[in-house]
C-alpha cells in the first residue's frame, strides 16, 4: 500500500518529536510551569502516545511521564508528586489549527499515565493530538473518530495485531503495520509478557532481554510495560491509529483461567489485580476499565458507523479452569461439557444481545484463542488444545449458534495467540463436512513471539488435510490488514521473513476475499 506524502512526514515528525513547534502561536496554553522551570528535567515522554476506544465524537488520548523507563519501583523515574499535563487536539498535523486544549493530572498512584476521554470531536475525522508536561512536548500522534452511525458507509482498513514477546525479536512488524496507516488498530493481546529473562526462549534465542525477574508486583508490571513501549516501533504503531486492545494471558500470567493460576500461585489473586492495574495504566482505554475489586472490564463495542460493529471478549477472566490439565489432549470428555464456560454467562448473553442488536454491515467479534477446532494429530482421532476454543466446545457451538440465530450479518472472528497465521471457516459441526458455514476466523501470527518463524510446508499440508476448514497457516511473523467496504472484506496476511535482525520488509503471504453475505472464505 503507497502512503501519501503528507502521511509520511507526518510519520517523520512524529518518530523524531516536534519541539520546534512548542512556541508557534497554536503552541499550548502558558501554565505556571514557567515559574517553577522544568522541575521535570528529562523528557517524560519515552513511552510515546497512543490513543483508543473512538466513537463518533471523541476518542481516548493516552500518555505515561517516564523520563527513565524502567526506573526504580516501576514509576519510571517520576518524582513523588502529581503532575499537571497539558494536551491539545488539532486539525492538522503541524498543529496551526488547534481545536480543543485542556489540562490533566497525571497521578502518581497511577503511575502518571494520562486517560483524555474526548467528546464534540466531529465523527469520520483525522485528528492530531500532543501533550506538554513542564516545558516538555510529546511526539504528536494521528488519531480519528469513529463514522456516524447513519453515515454514508466509507472503506475502513483495519490492522490485526497480537503476541510480541520482546526477547524474541525486534518489533518490524509493527513498524510495518505503521507504515500501512489503516484507519484502526486491533490488538488481540500478548502485548507484553510476563517471564522473567530468558523464562521463554525461541528457538533462535533472545535478541535483548526482559527486566529482572518474573512480574508479580505492581512494579514489575510497570516496568515491563515501560519497558515494550520503550520500543520506538511499537511507539510508532500507536502513534499512526487509535487502537482496540483486549488482554490475553501473558498481560498476566501464562494460561490463567479466571482465579485460577496455571502455576499454583498462591498470591495470584493479587498478582492478577497487580497486572490489571498496570494494563489499565498503559493503555489507551476508557474510564470504564479503571480496575475495580480486582477485576478489569475490558469487553466492550465499539461501532464504526454503518459498516462495522467490534465486539471486544474477555476469554480470560471469567472461563473455567482448563479441562484435563491443559496442554494438547486427545480422548478428554470433559471439555465437551455443557457445563463448561469460556465467557461466562453475562458476557455471553451481552455478546449475543449485542450480536442481535446489531445493524452493521460486518460484526467483528476480536477475541484472543482459535474458535475453529483444530485436531493437532494425523490420522484417526482427535488432539486439540485445551487452553483454546477447543478445551470449552459446548459453549462454542452455543456460540455458533447464535452467530446463526441473531441474525448479525457476516461475523468475522479476528484471533490472537496461535504465533501463526490461519485462516478458517466456522461451523456448526466442524466434524462433518456439509455442516452450515456461519462465520469466518481470520487468525493473525505473532509481532515477535517464538522468533524468525519459518515455514513447513508438509506440516502446513498435514494441518489442513486433517482440518479441511482451515485453507491457510503460516508460521512466519507477520500481522493481518483488512480493506473492509459494504461489498466485501479483504484480509491480507503479512509475513516477515526475519525479526532477528532489522529491516525485514512485509509481504503479502495470502490474500483471502469475505463477500458480503457469504461467510465463507475465498
Ligand atoms: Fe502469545
Amino acid at each position: 500500500m503507497e502512503q501519501t506524502p503528507s502521511r509520511r512526514v507526518f510519520l517523520s515528525v512524529a518518530a523524531t518529536g516536534v519541539g520546534g513547534l512548542l512556541l508557534t502561536g497554536a503552541g499550548l496554553t502558558p501554565t505556571g510551569n514557567r515559574t517553577t522551570s522544568r522541575t521535570l528535567r528529562r523528557d517524560p515522554f519515552t513511552l510515546g502516545i497512543a490513543s483508543g476506544d473512538p466513537s463518533p465524537d471523541g476518542v481516548v488520548l493516552w500518555t505515561r511521564l517516564a523520563p527513565d523507563p524502567l526506573g526504580p519501583q516501576g514509576l519510571g523515574g517520576m518524582p513523588a508528586r502529581d503532575v499537571e499535563v497539558e494536551w491539545q487536539v488539532a486539525a492538522d498535523e503541524n498543529f496551526t489549527r488547534v481545536l480543543r486544549n485542556g489540562v490533566e493530572t497525571a497521578r502518581r498512584e497511577r503511575a502518571h499515565s494520562v486517560h483524555v476521554e474526548l467528546d464534540g470531536l466531529e465523527p469520520g475525522r483525522e485528528y492530531f493530538y500532543r501533550f506538554r508536561a513542564e516545558g516538555h512536548l510529546s511526539p504528536a500522534g494521528r488519531t480519528r473518530t469513529a463514522p456516524a452511525a447513519e453515515a454514508a458507509p466509507s472503506p475502513l482498513t483495519l490492522a490485526v495485531a497480537a503476541c510480541a514477546h520482546y526477547e524474541h525479536g525486534y518489533y518490524t512488524a509493527y513498524r510495518r503495520l505503521a507504515e500501512q496507516e489503516p484507519d484502526l488498530v486491533v490488538h488481540l493481546g500478548d502485548y507484553m509478557y510476563e517471564y522473567a529473562p530468558q523464562g521463554y526462549t525461541a528457538m533462535g534465542g533472545a535478541v535483548r532481554e526482559h527486566t529482572a525477574g518474573k512480574c508479580a508486583t505492581l512494579a514489575d508490571y510497570r516496568m515491563r510495560h515501560a519497558q515494550y513501549k520503550s520500543d520506538a516501533d511499537l511507539r510508532a504503531a500507536h502513534a499512526v491509529a487509535p487502537w482496540l486492545v483486549a488482554f490475553d494471558d501473558h498481560e498476566v500470567e501464562n494460561n490463567w483461567a479466571g482465579k485460577v493460576s496455571s502455576t499454583g500461585d498462591p498470591e495470584f489473586t493479587r498478582r492478577r489485580a497487580n497486572a490489571f492495574q498496570a494494563y489499565y495504566e498503559n493503555m489507551p482505554l476508557r474510564g470504564t476499565s479503571v480496575p475495580d475489586g480486582g477485576s478489569i472490564r475490558i469487553h466492550r463495542r465499539v461501532d464504526w458507523g454503518p459498516l462495522a460493529r467490534f465486539h471486544l471478549l474477555d476469554t480470560r477472566q471469567f472461563r473455567d479452569d482448563q479441562a484435563c490439565q491443559d496442554g494438547l489432549r486427545a480422548g478428554c470428555d470433559d471439555r465437551l461439557a455443557t457445563r463448561r464456560t469460556l465467557l461466562g454467562e453475562d458476557q455471553r448473553r451481552w455478546l449475543l444481545d449485542g450480536l442481535a442488536s446489531s445493524r452493521a454491515r460486518w460484526n467483528l467479534v476480536a477475541q484472543q484463542i482459535l474458535m475453529a477446532q483444530r485436531d493437532y494429530r494425523a490420522g484417526p482421532g482427535i488432539e486439540v488444545n485445551m487452553d483454546s476454543w477447543d478445551g470449552y466446545a459446548a459453549e462454542r457451538t452455543r456460540l455458533l449458534t447464535g452467530f446463526r440465530d441473531s441474525g448479525a450479518a457476516n461475523p468475522v472472528v479476528l484471533t490472537g495467540d496461535m504465533h501463526m497465521h490461519h485462516a478458517a471457516d466456522l461451523m456448526l459441526d466442524f466434524d462433518d463436512p456439509d455442516s452450515p458455514k456461519v462465520g469466518v476466523e481470520l487468525v493473525t501470527s505473532s509481532i515477535a513471539s517464538d522468533g524468525d518463524g519459518y515455514r513447513d510446508k508438509a506440516r502446513v499440508a498435514e494441518t489442513i488435510a486433517e482440518n479441511p476448514h482451515i485453507s491457510y497457516l503460516d508460521q512466519r511473523r507477520g500481522y493481518i490488514v483488512c480493506r473492509i467496504t459494504q461489498e466485501e472484506l479483504q484480509a491480507d496476511f503479512r509475513t516477515l521473513d526475519y525479526i532477528s535482525r532489522r529491516g525485514a520488509p512485509a509481504k503479502t503471504g495470502a490474500r483471502f476475499t469475505v463477500p458480503a453475505g457469504h461467510s465463507t472464505l475465498l
